[in-house]
């Protein structure tokens, strides 16, 4: 599929899915580096993360378990605040587990940066990240990812787990939306 066969709603497609595909391997061989054969507790923000952490741990040779969270960041209209509700917790205990956040993308990295702390304070002997996209421009506080795919211009972008309204997310690569689609 490509951006024709969306209609004209796609402006362009900024990643391909070999890109993404490649990138992805690059990261999972430095995951394994650094994990070497530890148990990785993998942690996935929902539901944006849910095509990465599939296709990443696929990649890993490292023993992965997977657990689930859902958040939200309250905060004035679509700006993300930095305070975070739990919308789904883990049923998972991370005390004394080496933890791998998985997410899509960090945009002002308030949400990330709130989730490691919480999970440090549950106990956790390690948490780490990785991500998929990175929004460096839009950063408001400033996070160690350890283990990146890209840095992206500040654009809105769907595909590949990451949703307009809840529609795109099941593309296999990551477009930049048409300006009448979203009003502009
Ligand atoms: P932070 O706290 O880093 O929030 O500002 C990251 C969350 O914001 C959402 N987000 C996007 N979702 N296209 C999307 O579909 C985008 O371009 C985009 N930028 C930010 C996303 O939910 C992410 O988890
Ligand atoms: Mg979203």
């Amino acid at each position: 599929m490509d951006a024709k066969d969306m209609g004209n709603d796609l402006e362009k497609i900024l990643l391909t899915e070999e890109q993404l595909q490649n990138k992805l391997d690059e990261m999972a061989r430095d995951i394994d580096e650094v994990y070497g054969s530890e148990d990785i507790l993998v942690i996935g923000v929902l539901r944006g993360a849910v095509m990465v952490v599939a296709d990443l741990v696929r990649k890993i040779h490292a023993p992965v378990t997977m657990d689930w969270m859902a958040v939200s960041s309250y905060g004035s209209g679509t700006k993300s605040s930095g305070v975070v509700r739990i919308l789904k917790d883990l049923d998972t205990d991370v005390m004394e587990r080496d933890v791998l956040i998985i997410e899509d993308i960090i945009d002002s990295g308030l949400t990330l940066s709130w989730l490691k702390s919480n999970l440090e304070s549950r106990g956790a002997r390690s948490v780490r990240i990785a991500t998929m996209l990175r929004k460096p421009e839009a950063a408001k506080v400033e996070i160690d990812v350890d283990f990146l795919g890209f840095d992206i211009p500040n654009e809105f972008v769907v595909g590949y787990g990451l949703d307009y309204a809840e529609d795109y997310r099941h593309l296999p690569f990551i477009g930049t939306l048409a300006p009448h689609v979203y009003g502009g």
